[in-house]
């Protein structure tokens, strides 16, 4: 029986998923909500806000849909899933309910299940305004840099990592103070960990779980990942250091914990958990739960999946990820982000994208693209994920700038150094 599929999602991470599910045996009709110019080559655009429940289950209901697979955070948390479980009993739906997704909505609450299930990561503790005093205390008593996280969801920008006790305090105090509107009423502070990150996604049905392929993200807007924080600037995968023995002890210490412990806490989670990690002298620590793909990881890492995902997240959300197995291509991907000049801070959008159609052997995922006739337009800061796949990092990082050199639209930006510094440690 086929399957019709909507994406939820407009980003480089809902393309990269719904390009994947189109190549599946499977498929029915696909839709994505709202998707992107690049979308619309592959499915149909569905014109719909991620957060416009109703409005979705309208389409639900119209669409004939039997699998809804939710891209980003901001619907999970705001409990998307509980209402289609509700509205559509025999709808599947990938993406945990709204009690799972406080593993990324409330870093405290991230933080208690891992000391409830024993899983490694920074000491900590969590204060309020109220308990400032005591926050200053805590402070003193680590070494800098100074980790502060906004408690709920801030686009990505609730972390800040002062360098010094003076700078750690001001901030704490401006955060406080709603520089992060209500998510930063609470603020975990935590130990710095120095390391290498690497993110690990999984899928999961409650029970049983996938590992897909993991990556490394670039989230800085310079060269060198210097300058402002950005939605992430590129991907690599894999990344050499998680090797079987690292994966291995993720595996053991942090995946099956993880799967267990959302069981023994009574969360049914069925969707993705991405785990973003610390590579502490070998050792893996969890700096955070996500709980959906990264992006723009996924835009490397759906390229590397040869098992046919489309039955991964239906049996993910029908509780019988046991009898899947995901069969994942040992070919090196790449990710450059091509971007609006101005991005992180002020950039101009609309203007038009030439070269896509010269672009031979990679993928060119959209970020923030809108189709206007026959005219493919910017429509954000993040514009394109360009993909190239090769034998190793260094090839498919060299595909992945030559795909992005035939594309060109007026003030555009990349680095031109992603996954040099992996390449630097093989
Ligand atoms: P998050 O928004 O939680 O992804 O955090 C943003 C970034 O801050 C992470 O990707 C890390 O680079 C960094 N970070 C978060 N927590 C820590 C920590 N405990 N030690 C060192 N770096 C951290
Ligand atoms: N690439 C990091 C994220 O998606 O949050």
């Amino acid at each position: 029986m086929s399957t019709n599929v909507m994406v939820i999602g407009s980003g480089g991470r809902e393309h990269a998923i719904a390009w994947r599910i189109s190549k599946c045996s499977n498929l029915g009709k696909l839709y994505c909500l709202p998707g992107s110019g690049g979308t619309a080559d592959i499915a149909e655009n569905i014109p719909a806000g991620v957060c416009d429940f109703d409005l979705i289950a309208q389409h639900v209901t119209d669409k004939n849909i039997d699998l809804v697979v939710v891209g980003p955070e901001v619907p999970l948390v705001a409990g998307i899933t509980d209402f289609l479980n509700e509205r559509f009993p025999g709808l599947s739906v990938v993406g945990p309910t709204a009690k799972g997704a406080q593993l990324e909505g409330s870093k405290d609450f991230a933080k208690e299940f891992m000391m409830r299930h024993n899983i490694p990561t920074a000491a900590y503790r969590t204060f309020t305004k109220e308990t400032l005093d005591d926050a200053y205390a805590f402070l003193e008593t680590l070494r800098p840099p100074y980790v502060l996280k906004a408690d709920g969801l801030a686009a990505g920008k609730g972390v800040v990592i002062p360098d010094n006790l003076e700078d750690a305090r001001k901030e704490l105090a401006e955060m406080f103070s709603g520089k992060f509107g209500d998510a930063s009423a609470r603020v975990v502070i935590e130990e710095y960990l120095s390391g290498i990150e690497v993110s690990v996604f999984v899928l999961t049905d409650g029970k049983d779980y996938l590992i897909l392929p993991e990556a490394k993200d670039y989230k800085r807007i310079g060269v060198g990942d210097k300058g402002l924080n950005t939605g992430g600037m590129g991907a690599v995968s894999p990344v050499p250091f998680a090797d079987s023995e690292f994966m291995a002890k993720v595996e053991q210490r942090i995946i099956k914990p993880t799967v267990s412990g959302l069981a023994e806490d009574g969360i049914d989670y069925r969707g993705f958990i991405f785990i973003g990690l610390m590579n502490c002298g070998g050792d893996p620590y969890v700096i955070e739960y996500n709980v959906r793909m990264g992006d723009p990881e996924t835009e490397a890492v759906m390229t590397r999946i040869d098992s046919d995902l489309l039955s991964h997240l239906k049996a993910a959300a029908q509780g019988e990820l046991a009898s899947e197995t995901m069969v994942i291509n040992p070919q090196a991907a790449v990710t450059v982000v091509m971007v609006s000049g101005g991005y992180p801070e002020k950039y101009n959008s609309g203007y038009p994208i030439a070269g896509i159609e010269n672009v031979r052997d990679a993928q060119v995922f959209h970020s923030g693209t809108k189709k206007s006739g026959d005219a493919t337009l910017s429509a954000g800061g993040r514009v394109l994920a360009v993909t190239a796949n090769a034998e190793d990092i260094v090839a498919a990082r060299e595909k992945a700038l030559g795909a992005v050199g035939c594309i060109s639209f007026t003030d555009s930006y990349f680095r031109n150094d992603i996954a040099n510094d992996v390449i630097a440690l093989l």
